[in-house]
């Protein structure tokens, strides 16, 4: 078999074989062929599709190219180990929230989450917020741990799925990673590594997320649960709107500190449209995991669960109990609007400057593009370019106004905490395109505000 018949076979449209499939994937894995080989491919595949039965074998192929883990030892009667993944946003910080929700409700979590890389977020990089925090724990100490707690949040092993790592890296750098069939199976191949019996996947759709239309979301949320399918892992997708940043931050020790308050809402504020974007989103998909993982037939019923468990603080001490089994530093404090003593994480979140960005004009605020949010994090030092980059935990944003609010000329939109006067500018030229205000009509704009932000359901 030769690479170049490969090549020539997928740039002319016919349909490639396990056993070609396989040969590209194993021999770019192992070194045998070269980049430029794989980038041809990528590229034909990226410009031609794959089939049904290609991408099936292409997902298999990159999920067996190294180990798959092995959490059997947590397997218990009538119950099964669910994954959440998000196809990446700004301000995401969904995971931090529903994991120990669900652990609370008596759901084991055994996760792994990445690094952020260009204007997404990763759940990694906020958790080093923590100090301490040790993210890189092994995989019998991650096992031990949700026996002990029920709950682990540790990095992405680096032995698994070896081949997409690889690929992932190339098409980075070919301009071929935007391809819904690529991205399927670059996604599914490494949740089918993890080990975990179901998969839930928060399919994000918007300027802040790889889906920029719902149909094309649709379409990908439809692939990967095809693949699961195909490969025996019940698999469902909730497509959710990332058109503007979630909740009230963008950063990482600053979306920690959204995550702590979230988790200590009173029953007032999580019945009022206060923060209803991540409300939303959060509601769903935790009470969908716990469906999936046969802690709750009954959706509404699990949702209330939910709201007890935030409620009562139960998921809070969860929280805290998480971070300090992988040795982040907590410390005890009196929490006046909480009205009691309570752990609290201690963050990396000293910061030199604040500035506070007002609106220009009257009117309502008609959107805030995620992706130049992103950006501007990148600017201040709190994202990456490049895999290998240091960030700044503390840098970031609070948005004191959302998508649908009224605002008065001089109102605060925001406040950007940073740590380099010379990084602000650039970020500053981002924020300003991000944000439109218009003087659009009051009924458009509670249009807006009220707009779902839990879209479709795919099973
Ligand atoms: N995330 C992945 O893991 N792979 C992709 O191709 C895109 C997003």
């Amino acid at each position: 078999m030769r690479m170049y018949d490969i090549i020539e076979k997928k740039r002319d449209k016919r349909e490639l074989t396990k056993e070609e499939i396989e040969f590209a994937v194993n021999g770019y894995s192992n070194g045998e062929i070269p980049d430029y080989q794989m980038s041809a491919l990528l590229m034909a595949i990226y410009l031609n599709g794959l089939t049904n039965l290609e991408l099936v074998y292409l997902t298999f192929a990159m999920r067996d190219s190294a180990n798959i883990l092995d959490l059997s030892s947590l397997k218990k009667e009538g119950k099964y180990i669910v994954d959440k993944h998000s196809t990446g946003g700004v301000g995401d910080k969904v995971t931090l929230i529903v994991l120990p929700i669900v652990a609370s409700l008596g759901v084991d979590v055994c996760k792994m989450s990445g690094k952020g890389l260009g204007f997404t977020g990763g759940t990694a990089d906020k958790l080093e917020s923590i100090i301490g925090y040790d993210i890189n724990i092994d995989l019998n100490r991650a096992i031990n741990q949700v026996k002990d707690i029920g709950v682990c949040l540790m990095s992405q092993s680096s032995d698994i799925a070896i081949a997409d790592k690889k690929i992932y890296a190339l098409r980075d750098t070919t301009a071929t990673v935007e391809s819904i069939d690529l991205i399927a199976s670059s996604i599914m191949s490494k949740k089918l590594a993890s080990g975990v019996d179901k998969i839930l996947l928060d399919v994000t759709v918007g300027s802040g997320a790889f889906m920029k239309n719902v149909d094309d979301a649709k379409k990908l949320a439809k692939t990967m649960v095809n693949i699961g399918k195909l490969a025996k892992v019940e698999t469902k997708a909730v497509i959710t709107s990332m058109s503007e940043p979630l909740g009230h931050s963008v950063g990482n020790a600053v979306e920690i500190k959204e995550v702590i308050s979230f988790l200590l809402s009173d029953e007032e504020t999580l019945l009022s449209d206060y923060n209803k974007d991540l409300k939303d989103v959060v509601f769903e998909i935790a009470a969908q995991m716990m469906k999936m993982a046969g802690s709750g037939d009954d959706i509404e019923e699990n949702k209330n669960k939910i709201f007890e468990s935030i409620v009562s603080k139960k998921a809070y001490h969860k929280f805290i109990e998480l971070i300090q089994a992988q040795d982040g530093k907590t410390y005890e404090v009196y929490m006046d609007w909480v009205g009691e003593n309570l752990e609290m994480p201690v963050l990396k979140d000293k910061v030199k400057y604040m500035k506070e960005i007002h609106a220009q004009d009257d009117g309502f605020v008609v959107s805030i593009n995620s992706k130049k949010i992103g950006e501007a994090l990148v600017c201040l030092g709190g994202g990456r370019l490049r895999k290998d980059e240091d960030i700044d935990y503390a840098v970031g944003f609070e948005f004191s106004k959302k998508v649908g609010d009224k605002v008065k000329k001089g109102d605060t939109i925001l406040t950007v905490l940073y740590n380099d006067k010379d990084k602000f500018e650039d970020a500053f030229s981002y924020i300003e395109e991000a944000i439109y205000i218009d003087n659009i009509e009051e009924g458009l704009a509670n249009g807006l505000k009220q707009k779902p932000h839990v879209i479709d359901i795919i099973y």
